[in-house]
This record gives C-alpha cells, sequence and structure tokens, in this order.
C-alpha cells in the first residue's frame, strides 16, 4: 500500500496507523498509538490537523489536507483526506505528494523565469522602437532636402540675370569713364578699385554657381538616399543608392588630424533596376558604410606608427571597395570591403545581435547591423554575410534577389 491510513478521535489521539511498516510514517507506529497528534507533530501541523478533523464532523465530508514533515534528511509532502466514521472516529487517508511538490515548485520557478524574459524583452522592445526613431531621422533629412530645394533652385536660375545685369553696369560704368569728368571719374575708380571689380565679379559668380550646383546635387542626393515616398517595393537602380549614401556621408571622407581621406574605389557591375525598399536598402548601405569609416579610424589610430611608416607606399591608404555584380540569374550581389581594424571571431559571430557594439557609449548602439540584418533577410529575402580578418579588414555581402 503507498498510503499511510490512519484513524484518530475527535481529539487528535492515534488509534490505529495501517500498514504498521509504511516506510514513510514521522515515528514508528508503536509510539503514536494512544498519544495525540499535538505531542507528535509540531502545534501548527497538529492544530491545521485537528481544525480539519472538526470541520470534517460538521460538514460530514471529506476535507483536503496539505502538510509537510521531516522524515529522516528529507521533507515530505503528504496529501490527506479526512473523513468521519462517526461522532468520535475520523479516518486519514495520507499520501506522499512530494514529487508533484517539487514539479509545482519547478513549474512556478519557471513562470517566474518566464515573467523576467517577458520583462526583458519589453525593455528591448522599448529601446528598439528608440532606434527606430533613430531611423526617422532619415524622413527628416528628406523634409529638409524638400525645404531647401525650392529656394536653391530660385537662386540658381537668378544667377544667370544678375550675371547678366553686372555684365550691363559695367558696361555703362566703362562708357561713363570715357565720356564723364575725367578727373574726378579716375578718383571715384580708384577709390572703389573698379579694376579689381571688374576682375572678381566673375569670380564671384562664378563660385556662387558652382556652390548652388553643389547645393542643388546634395538636395538630389538626400533625397534619392531617403526615398521618402517609396513605403513599397519598388525597381531601384541600386548604384545610384549607394551613390547617394556616399554622398551623405562625404563628409567622412576627407582627411582628418586622424586618418587621411579614404579612397573608395568602386567596381560597379551592369545591374538591372531591383525590386526592392528604396529607403530600407539605404539603411543598410548607411550602417555598413559607417562602420567601415569607424574600422578604419580605429585601425590608424591603433596603427598611427605603422600608418605614417607606411603610408606614402600607399599599401596602408584607407580605403573602402564597393562591387557588385548580378550572380546565379535572379540575385544581385554588392560587396563592401574595407581595409580597417576587422574583427575577431569572437566579435563575428556577434556583430548582427542587437545591441552588440564595442564603441564607446554615446557613439554605438549596437543597432545598426542588427537592422540592416533583418532588413535583409526579413524584408528582402536575402543574405548578409560577414567575412573579417583581423587586422586586415571585414566585407560585408549583400544578396538580394532581382525580383519579389
Ligand atoms: N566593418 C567593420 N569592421 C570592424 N568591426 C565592425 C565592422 N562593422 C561592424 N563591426 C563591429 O560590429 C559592432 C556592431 O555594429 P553595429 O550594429 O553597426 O553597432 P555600432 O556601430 O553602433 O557599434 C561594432 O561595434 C563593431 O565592433
Ligand atoms: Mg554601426
Amino acid at each position: 500500500m503507498q498510503d499511510v491510513i490512519l484513524v484518530l478521535d475527535a481529539e487528535g489521539r492515534y488509534l490505529k496507523i495501517a500498514p504498521s511498516g509504511a516506510p514513510l510514517l514521522y515515528q514508528p507506529p508503536a509510539e503514536m498509538l494512544g498519544r495525540k497528534i499535538h505531542d507528535v507533530l509540531s502545534s501548527a501541523c497538529a492544530d491545521y490537523f485537528l481544525n480539519s478533523i472538526q470541520q470534517a464532523l460538521l460538514t460530514k465530508k471529506t476535507v483536503k489536507v496539505e502538510y509537510s514533515l521531516s522524515i529522516g534528511e528529507q521533507e515530505v509532502w503528504f496529501e490527506a483526506n479526512i473523513a468521519s466514521m462517526d461522532e468520535n472516529t475520523f479516518v486519514c487517508v495520507a499520501r506522499d505528494i512530494s514529487e508533484r511538490k517539487q514539479m509545482e515548485d519547478q513549474l512556478r520557478q519557471q513562470t517566474e523565469n518566464l515573467a523576467q524574459t517577458l520583462q526583458e524583452l519589453r525593455q528591448t522592445q522599448a529601446q528598439m522602437i528608440q532606434a527606430e526613431k533613430m531611423s526617422s531621422l532619415g524622413q527628416l533629412v528628406a523634409g529638409v532636402a524638400h525645404e531647401i530645394n525650392n529656394p536653391v533652385n530660385f537662386i540658381h536660375g537668378n544667377l544667370t540675370y544678375i550675371e547678366e545685369y553686372t555684365q550691363d553696369l559695367l558696361r555703362i560704368i566703362h562708357h561713363q569713364q570715357q565720356s564723364g569728368n575725367k578727373l574726378e571719374f579716375q578718383a571715384l575708380c580708384e577709390e572703389i578699385d573698379l579694376e579689381y571689380i571688374q576682375k572678381d565679379v566673375p569670380r564671384i559668380l562664378s563660385s556662387m554657381k558652382v556652390g548652388t550646383q553643389r547645393i542643388r546635387q546634395i538636395v538630389l542626393s538626400l533625397r534619392t538616399f531617403s526615398r521618402i515616398d517609396e513605403a513599397e517595393f519598388k525597381a531601384v537602380d541600386i548604384h545610384e543608392s549607394i551613390d547617394s549614401t556616399l554622398m551623405v556621408l562625404q563628409h567622412r571622407f576627407q582627411e582628418t588630424t586622424k586618418l587621411p581621406a579614404i579612397q573608395v574605389i568602386k567596381d560597379y557591375g551592369t545591374l538591372p533596376l531591383v525590386e526592392c525598399y528604396g529607403g530600407e536598402l539605404n539603411q543598410v548601405f548607411m550602417n555598413i558604410l559607417a562602420n567601415a569609416i569607424d574600422a578604419l579610424e580605429e585601425w590608424t589610430i591603433e596603427n598611427a606608427q605603422l600608418r605614417i611608416d607606411n603610408f606614402t607606399s600607399g599599401l596602408l591608404t584607407p580605403t573602402i571597395a564597393i562591387r557588385t555584380s548580378v550572380i546565379d540569374a535572379g540575385w544581385v550581389k554588392i560587396a563592401i570591403a574595407n581595409n580597417g581594424i576587422g574583427m575577431s571571431e569572437q566579435i563575428q559571430k556577434q556583430v548582427f545581435n542587437p545591441f552588440f557594439t564595442n564603441k564607446p557609449v554615446g557613439k554605438g548602439t549596437g543597432m545598426g547591423m542588427f537592422i540592416s540584418y533583418q532588413i535583409i533577410t526579413e524584408t528582402h529575402r536575402g543574405k548578409l554575410e560577414c567575412h573579417s580578418i583581423p587586422a586586415v579588414g571585414t566585407e560585408f555581402v549583400i544578396t538580394i534577389p532581382i525580383q519579389h
């Protein structure tokens, strides 16, 4: 028999115990028979039992109790059913439920762990939403591009007239110079240095022209880069996208105290238009290129002396190489490599993990490659791979289908 059967009277005195050799008895039956449960069990446990006995008597129903006893080295949990046989006799059938209790404890622990994980996930989600807000910065850029486009066109269109008018004015002055009061006029001309102005006005105008042309170019790039109007799959010229991203990052390619100018090698194949989310794909190019520039900066800081020694040879020119090609009918490949610091195997394993960053607080978010991975693999059903050798360089390879 697995269960222990006890017969007690209304005062909690042990009348019978079976089976006599039950392995899980608190004490040998001989020591319990005739004694009250208050003399055998702890008073809290005994009170609980006696209350249950009274309840069984009052309700004429079976009462269930759960309690634990230390037997030997172990804490054993029991579930017992108590029922009255008559006014003064009660039967109690106790079953060892330690195993079930243990499982319940485990389950409770697991539930607690799950609750905590859920809490952490919520936090992560909140942080990711924050990161997404950062990407709406892209939309801001698009807005700015739109806003400055009009005035810049306005200035640009008017430059031609200014040029014409100025030339007319200069012609009048020229005429006056020859027919008016020569002495006075001469003095005036010298005072305003007319000779210099004549030479300088065309120079100023042409430099203004170059300036505005440049602004127009930037505006165009910003527009291509943000692709604000593209919230769906559209046929995109990948090279145009890469170039606009390069343009947006232009300021970071220039020579600084930390780094000589970064050389960008473009090895563009012949690509068809590719169906994609243009804005999101640009975000990927942006993340990979920005990381490449960081990796080049870090490398040159760490190897400043090596760079100075070797720089003239051109071997260590900080370089970003972009190669595009069509592979296996229907797929395009875009490889972006840099000869920067490179990554250890340890870092390579984690590069696509959310919040993984090696950069100082405030500089790195660790979201760039994570979001890029989602964009390429989930949204575009493509592949994003990372190959890297420490101190040699890193290459990210994007493969996406041409059509969806
Ligand atoms: N081209 C690269 N060369 C070397 N390390 C890189 C390169 N790209 C990414 N990494 C590593 O991967 C980490 C994660 O990149 P990313 O997700 O863009 O986050 P973040 O740039 O904010 O650190 C970087 O901190 C860096 O350690
Ligand atoms: Mg980054």
